[in-house]
């Protein structure tokens, strides 16, 4: 059992938070001017959802957010994660504000300023505008454009509180699963639609970092990456050749050109798509930020896939190691890993753990309680990795468990539950889980020490 001892090599002033986003749990999707986002049209076209869920009414926090901010104190956290929905504040991506859907953010952020939360914004977690995608979503240089408009928008309103912002979460969702393996919204298999949509993602954060640099004074400013360790299935050449192509695809594409070097051109040559490139591009996507972002959830083991989608690995399972819900291998120890290569091959000023949790099945007892002994065990065991990287030299200033609440877990829909409080969606009722009494604990604990 991890115990405030192992956590010890961590800051004395490490930022706990949680995490959510905006379509996952707000709900009123035609409330106060917000207009339909991807997600909205994808969730509500039969099949591509499990169970066909939606957004519809998630957790209904646009109307409960009061009563969340109180889980997030009775948890003892000191920061929240939290998304912008972009079609409540741009609703038609065109540049004219909704003051109502803005207003909802504001109250938002005055309540947890109040209650000695930290807001930590992010300006996109996934849910496009439909009009912009109607007129061509990313893989077009005008999205980047819009999005940076809409990010000063937001940094104008907010930014005299906020000072914590990110850009993009998870990019790569955006561009290879929703370009290219059409799990996600907007739904396309296009590997030339999805590698202009990731450069134009690319596009639309340097162009960010610049609206926010100038609209909020003292702004820390980082993107969102989900990362992941990968590992070859075998030492047969054409497997570590997919592990390197795994490598470029999941991690080296997200975090190169951000960092000054370029995109990598072995994977340029993987995908033999021309970028979209103009003068002075490469200068902005590499602004310098100040901080980076890990979302952490599984590592890769792959081998060669010939006949598959680039870039032509695929993952396989390994045998005999345990899994959560969402049957993705638990591996604490490759969060370690992960966070000091993102420490030596980058040398971020500052990192943090923006997203870290896992999915299990479960059932509240008689008495209402849940207990969730293995979602509690994953957190103990990635917070002791979290140590370990810190010990290590990771500058790592913070992390925020996934999630605050049970929430849409996208094409998952909601069966499947990350929450630290759980959520009965027919009551909407929250209840404190096992793991989130854990979470209280060990944050308790960690700041006795100081
Ligand atoms: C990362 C995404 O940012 C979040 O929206 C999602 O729910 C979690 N992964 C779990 O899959």
């Amino acid at each position: 059992m991890t115990s405030a001892d192992d956590l010890r090599p961590l800051p004395a002033d490490f930022v706990w938070g949680t995490a959510t986003s905006a379509y996952q749990i707000e709900g009123a999707v035609a409330e106060d001017g917000r207009s339909p986002s991807i997600w909205d049209t994808f969730s509500h076209t039969p099949g591509k959802i499990d169970g066909n869920d939606h957004g519809d009414v998630a957790c209904d926090h646009y109307h409960r957010w009061r009563e969340d901010l109180a889980l997030m104190r009775e948890l003892g956290t000191d920061a929240y994660r939290f998304s912008v929905a972009w079609p409540r504040v741009v609703p038609q991506a065109d540049g004219v504000v909704n003051a109502k859907g803005l207003a909802f953010y504001d109250r938002l952020v005055d309540g947890l300023c109040e209650a000695g939360i930290t807001p930590h914004l992010t300006l996109y977690h996934w849910d496009l505008p439909q009009a912009q995608q109607d007129r061509g979503g990313w893989p077009e240089r005008a999205t980047a454009e819009r999005f940076a408009e809409y990010a000063a928008v937001v940094g104008e309103k907010l930014g005299d509180r906020v000072k914590d912002w990110c850009t993009l979460n998870e990019p790569l969702c955006s561009a290879w699963i929703g370009h290219l393996e059409g799990r996600m919204a907007p739904g396309l298999t296009d590997l030339t639609a999805a590698v202009r949509a990731s450069y134009h993602l690319h596009l639309g954060h340097g162009l960010a970092v610049q609206a926010l640099r100038a609209t909020v004074p003292g702004a820390r400013v980082g993107i969102v990456n989900n990362l992941s360790p990968i590992a070859p299935a075998s030492d047969r050449p054409e497997d570590l050749a997919a592990a390197r192509r795994a490598d470029g695809h999941t991690n080296r594409w997200w975090l190169d050109p951000i960092s000054g070097r370029g995109y990598p051109q072995d994977m340029l040559d993987v995908y033999g798509v021309e970028l979209p490139l103009q003068k002075g591009d490469l200068e902005l996507i590499s602004a310098p930020l100040d901080w980076l972002g890990v979302n952490f959830y599984f590592r890769q083991v792959v081998e060669d896939d010939p006949t598959g989608p680039a870039p032509f690995a695929r993952q396989v399972p390994v045998e005999g190691a345990p899994t959560t819900h969402m049957d993705w291998e638990v591996h604490a120890q490759s969060l370690e890993d992960i966070l000091l290569r993102v420490t030596r091959e980058y040398g971020p000023e500052r990192l943090y753990v923006t997203e870290n949790g896992s999915a299990y099945v479960d059932t509240p007892g008689p008495d209402g309680s849940v207990l969730d002994p293995e979602r509690t065990r994953y957190l103990e065991d990635h917070l002791a990795a979290c140590a370990r990287a810190a010990a290590g030299g990771a500058p790592l200033a913070g992390y925020f468990a996934w999630s605050l609440l049970d929430n849409f877990e996208w094409a998952y829909g909601y069966d499947k539950r990350f929450g630290l409080v759980h959520v009965d969606y027919a009551t909407q009722r929250r209840t404190v889980k096992g793991s989130g009494r854990r979470y209280a604990e060990l944050i308790a604990g960690h700041r006795a020490r100081g």
